[in-house]
């Protein structure tokens, strides 16, 4: 028997979700975020992005929260982070989440869902805590000391996902576990004060996942990526710094060959041909050819969206007013959700 938290069963659940979506979505509410640590890139497009905007576009309920708490998780410093923010909202808008259906919003801004921490970390142990895969790996990962924060924030994402309600959540493998623990934090409170919260499911991807240009890990600092901010000459020049190698004969081999398999799976995912495809058409023609492809399909590939942001970058207002909105809707619900928690556990006075 499969465990209930196993990834086959997560992915099973995931697929029924996902039938459920088309036939109903009015009966889904989504909630994801994004750290706003940087900007967006190709990995976050194509692995979450482009899905957000296909439910908001079937007519499920969407919310996408820029979890600014969750930088201080494992750094110092706040540093650059309003411009982030800025930034992250007109990678939305730019992508297509449309804030007339999707309502956008940053975690510091709605202290009522904040609130929601103080009864939830009565629910979960340190034991259960400290084991969560996740805040071990990016604690490992950042070197940085095991904070309160960075050890309870998982409770803190179990509070952005319930506040409103939220019953499916878009998330890599990695975040699974949050998914749990909001499930379990769910389920406890609901036995112990009445039910208020709903039973939460991950929405796994159905992209694999891409990686970066030298085929590692897609991630800032190792500067494989390619943001969905940058210029058509911008990408052209990440494209041409990276590390392919010295075989001219190009093939599809990610064990062997990272470089040019991360860029074969860059112009297959922006071009919906097979990096098998593309490598065979390309043959002798080496790595310069390969090259010029790949930047040729990223940048057709973005160039709307590019063009959307352009026009954004250029009207700050608009992009302050669409965050400014989203908090807003986001303090209402959190406050009418804090009122029935309240009620739930009698504190009414
Ligand atoms: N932890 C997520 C990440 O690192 C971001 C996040 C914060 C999130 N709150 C969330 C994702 C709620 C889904 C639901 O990418």
């Amino acid at each position: 028997m499969p465990n209930e938290n196993s990834y086959e069963v997560a992915l099973q659940k995931s697929n029924a979700i996902r039938e459920g979506l088309a036939k109903t979505p009015e009966k889904f509410t989504m909630l994801t975020g994004d750290r706003p640590t940087g900007r967006l890139h190709l990995g976050h497009y194509f692995g979450t992005l482009k899905g957000r905007v296909e439910l908001q576009n079937m007519g499920a309920k969407t919310n996408v929260l820029i979890a600014d708490y969750q930088v201080i998780t494992d750094r110092d410093t706040t540093e650059h982070i309003q411009d982030n923010v800025y930034n992250m909202v007109m990678d939305y808008l730019a992508c297509g989440i449309d804030p007339d259906k999707t309502m956008i919003y940053a975690h510091s801004a709605v202290p009522a869902a904040n609130q929601l921490m103080l009864p939830f970390l009565s629910l979960v142990s340190e034991a259960e805590l400290a084991r969560n895969p996740t805040v071990k790996a990016e604690m490992e990962a950042s070197g940085h000391e095991l904070t309160g924060l960075l050890l309870t924030y998982p409770v803190h994402q179990a509070c952005d996902i319930l506040f409103c309600k939220g019953n499916v959540v878009p998330v890599g493998r990695d975040q699974l576990p949050h998914i749990e623990l909001t499930r379990t934090i769910a389920r406890r409170f609901n036995n112990r004060y009445g039910k208020v919260f709903p039973e939460v499911e991950a929405l796994l991807s159905e992209t694999p996942l891409l990686p970066g240009l030298d085929g590692r890990k897609m991630s800032k600092s190792y500067g494989n990526a390619i943001n969905i901010s940058m210029t058509a000459e911008e990408t052209a020049k990440r494209i041409k710094k990276s590390q392919t190698d010295s075989e001219r004969m190009i093939t599809f081999d990610p064990e062997n060959r990272p470089g040019v398999s991360g860029l074969l799976s860059t112009a297959a995912i922006c071009t919906g041909r097979s990096e098998v495809e593309i490598a065979e058409e390309i043959g002798m023609g080496g790595s310069g050819q390969l090259k010029k492809y790949v930047t040729e399909a990223v940048n057709e590939y973005f160039a709307p969206i590019r063009e959307r942001r352009q026009r954004y970058e250029n009207d700050l207002d608009y992009v302050k007013d669409v965050l400014h909105e989203g908090n807003r809707r986001a303090s209402e619900i959190a406050e009418q959700t804090l009122a029935e928690v309240r009620d739930a556990m009698g504190m009414v006075y």
